[in-house]
Formats: structure tokens, C-alpha cells, sequence
């Protein structure tokens, strides 16, 4: 049974005032990645294809980041009535698209596409939080607590599978490290440069994945604070197997949050 529904959002609590632009630029990119999880799910049972409980589990994830997709797409519909959610959808998946005929995952095992999947719910389980304590729009406040008790209960998910297979799986936590650093480094590549293009750049501009990326981060560093940084960490290092929280996961927020301030440069 699904944890919420569209219907449970207070909808009418909307507050035109107190939209941020900022923020409704990550909204609107934020819309598009989600209605990836379609094709995500399908890549999913590809990889486990022999595994009835994960793709049963995989069903439900994708089907839940599809409906924040249509949560942030419909918020930011009220909040500027000129975004059109679905042809920027449709404009976002003629470009963007996850390789459906890969029958083997990208990460090299089974356990390495859990440790990249547990590093992605990682990125949008702060990302939400951080959106959410930095909107003072009541309703996006809401859909934002919402999906992210959802993107933390699917880190979940998927460290709890992930530590399933690593009883089979040898993967060593130099190998751990090197997927989830692969992974982050990917949060450069065009999936969410492209959304943040397409959301909101003027028709008839021409996509530069270097600008888009850097306008993107620019947005994201402006609610990101250290908190949302060093929980992130933590839950990067549980996921690759380090100790969570001590003096490495400080050094290490230090170094994210100086990074994180200085690629968006602000
Ligand atoms: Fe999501
Ligand atoms: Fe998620």
C-alpha cells in the first residue's frame, strides 16, 4: 500500500508569496529525474532478474519515484503556470535515457549496484530535507518531509539487500569506496544538468552541460546546510562500510561542504 498519495497533500495551503525562484528551479529539475524511475525499475529487474523479492521491492520504489515526480511536477505547475510538467518530461526522456538492454549492472556485481543505489537515496534523501527546511511554501514544505522519509526508507531498502548479497559477494570496502565515489562523481554527468536545463532555461537555448551543471549546483548550494552535508556523509560511509559518525566523517563533511561551496562558487 502506498505510504501517501497526491490527495493526501494539502493543496490548498498553497502559498503563491512565498515561492522562492531558487528553489522552483530545483523543484521543477527535480520533477523530471523522479519520472525516471520507470525505466530505472526496469534496469533493476534486468540486473536481478532471478530474484522475485528484489524486483517485488523495485516495483514499489520505482512506482513511488514516479509519484514525486508528479507531486513536484504538480507544485511547481501552481507555482508558475507557464511550466508545462509533461512536455518537459517528454523533452527530458527523448534525451536522457537509462541503458534498458544492460542485463548485467554497470557497477560490476549485484552488490555494487546496491552500494550505488544506497549513495542515490543518500543525494535525494538530503536534497529533499534540505528543500524542506529552506521553503517557506507550506505545501512544497510538505511533498519535500514526505519524499524524504521516502528516499531515507529506500537507503534503507537497499543496504538491506545490499548486505544480502555481500554474504555471497566479495567486495571489499576499497571497492565499496571506489563505486560510491564513482557514483557521486556521476551527479556531474547529464541526468541532473539536463533536467535543471530543460526545467528552466529559456526555449531556443542551447544546452552546456559545464554551465548547466555549475547553475544546478549554484541552486543546490543555497539550502544545503553543514547538518544536510554531514548526514549525507555518514550514510555514504555506512553504506561503503566505515564507522558512520567520528573524526573521519568530520574531516570528510569538512571537505564535502568546502567542495560543494566552491564548484557552485558562492
Ligand atoms: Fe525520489
Ligand atoms: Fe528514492
Amino acid at each position: 500500500m502506498a505510504h501517501w498519495t497526491l490527495a493526501d497533500i494539502p493543496w490548498d495551503r498553497f502559498d503563491p508569496a512565498k515561492v522562492e525562484p531558487a528553489i522552483l528551479c530545483l523543484a521543477k529539475a527535480a520533477s523530471l529525474v523522479e519520472q525516471n524511475g520507470a525505466d530505472y525499475t526496469r534496469y533493476l529487474c534486468n540486473v536481478f532478474a532471478d530474484d522475485a523479492e528484489f524486483q517485488q521491492a523495485a516495483r514499489v520504489w520505482g512506482e513511488e519515484e514516479i509519484r514525486h515526480g508528479e507531486a513536484l511536477g504538480r507544485w511547481a505547475t501552481l507555482a508558475d503556470p507557464t511550466f508545462d510538467h509533461r512536455a518537459a518530461c517528454a523533452r527530458f526522456s527523448a534525451e536522457f535515457r537509462v541503458d534498458l538492454a544492460a542485463a548485467r549492472s554497470i557497477r560490476g556485481s549485484r552488490a555494487g549496484e546496491l552500494v550505488a543505489r544506497c549513495i542515490v537515496e543518500t543525494g535525494t534523501s538530503s536534497h529533499y530535507t534540505a528543500l524542506a527546511e529552506a521553503t517557506r511554501e507550506p505545501v512544497l514544505r510538505a511533498i519535500c518531509h514526505r519524499i524524504a522519509a521516502d528516499e531515507l526508507r529506500h537507503y534503507k531498502l537497499f543496504y538491506t539487500h545490499m548486505k544480502r548479497y555481500l554474504a555471497s559477494e566479495r567486495l571489499p570496502l576499497w571497492n565499496r569506496l571506489r563505486i560510491a565515489l564513482g557514483r557521486i562523481r556521476e551527479s556531474g554527468d547529464d541526468e541532473l544538468s539536463y533536467a535543471y536545463f530543460v526545467a528552466n532555461a529559456a526555449a531556443g537555448a542551447a544546452y552546456d552541460r559545464r554551465s548547466a551543471h555549475r547553475d544546478y549546483l549554484a541552486a543546490a548550494a543555497r539550502v544545503y546546510c553543514p547538518h544536510h552535508v554531514e548526514r549525507a556523509v555518514a550514510m555514504t560511509f555506512k553504506a561503503v562500510g566505515l564507522k558512520p559518525h567520528g573524526r573521519l566523517n568530520l574531516l570528510a563533511s569538512d571537505l564535502a561542504w568546502r567542495a560543494l561551496r566552491r564548484r557552485a562558487a558562492v
